[in-house]
């Protein structure tokens, strides 16, 4: 869901960005004057007014709600003038020296129809769409109306996005840790390109349909919405059949293999 105009509700924070408070978010978790000068000028540079806290998120870092946090980065809601947007801000401790693979990653996956829109980057900061949602194990364990229907047509477009990237030879390399991967909005959005390659062999159906249907918190969950039944081998060999030819009709038998 694009959110471009999206309201700052009650429970939010807005802070300039320059605020004292968010100087521990913008250089976590070593604070250096230098990094965080740096940081406040590319955030300038990408019109950043305002950063939001709060907004339901269940992240906490150092006693604020963020929208997430992962290795790499620590992502917060933020605003360019009206504009809502998600900001992912290198931690200062992460295995990368820039967000410039992955922005590039990024924007490979939006030209496939895929992921958060890129809307700008810096040597620290990537400026993305803000995806408004949970992620796909909350959506799986908490939505007791997670009909088999509703999980047919979230799987599907998880796969169908897969092929897509499959189809551009972008390999996301972390769809087998789908639970950190996929948040569901209106619909589902991959997210997170950082350990994405051009030159790997691409499996992100294969990584994504095993996650979602056979091993791991989400498939346990997904077996038991959809049933028992003999699922499992028809979508082993479907998969196998895909796994060495990445055609629309291998893929097509994969879907077939889930109703
Ligand atoms: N565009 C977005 N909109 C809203 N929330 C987001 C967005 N991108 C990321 N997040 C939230 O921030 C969390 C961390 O983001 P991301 O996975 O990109 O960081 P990371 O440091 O690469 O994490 P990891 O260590 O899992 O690889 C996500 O799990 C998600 O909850
Ligand atoms: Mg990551």
């Amino acid at each position: 869901m694009r959110l471009s105009q999206q309201n700052v509700s009650f429970s939010d924070e807005e802070l300039d960005i320059r605020s004292p408070k968010l100087v521990p978010l913008i250089t976590y978790p070593h604070y250096s004057e230098c990094e965080y000068k740096d940081r406040i000028i590319e955030m300038e540079s990408l019109r950043i007014t305002s950063i939001i806290l709060g907004g339901g998120g269940k992240t906490i870092v150092n006693n604020t709600h963020v929208a997430g946090k992962g290795c790499v980065g620590i992502v917060v809601k933020a605003k360019s003038g009206s504009k809502v947007c998600a900001l992912k801000i290198r931690r200062t401790d992460a295995d990368r020296k820039t967000m410039d693979n992955e922005a590039r990653f990024l924007k490979m996956a939006n030209s496939a129809g895929v992921g958060p829109i890129l809307e700008g980057q810096t040597k620290n900061l990537i400026a993305m769409e803000y995806v408004s949602g949970q992620s796909i194990i909350d959506w799986v364990v908490g939505n007791n109306k997670a009909t088999k229907s509703k999980m047919r047509t979230v799987a599907t477009d998880v796969l169908e996005q897969c092929f897509s990237l499959d189809e551009a030879g972008l390999d996301h390399g972390e769809l087998s840790r789908l639970v950190r991967h996929v948040i569901i909005s209106d619909r589902p959005y991959i997210i997170d390109f950082e350990s994405a390659s051009t030159t790997r062999k691409t499996c992100n159906v294969t990584a994504a349909a095993q996650s979602i249907f056979l091993y791991g918190i989400v498939a346990n969950k997904v077996k038991k919405i959809l049933g028992n039944t003999d699922r499992e081998k028809t979508i082993i060999h479907a998969l196998r059949t895909y796994k060495h030819f990445h055609t629309r009709a291998n893929f097509d038998a994969v879907l077939d293999s889930l109703l």
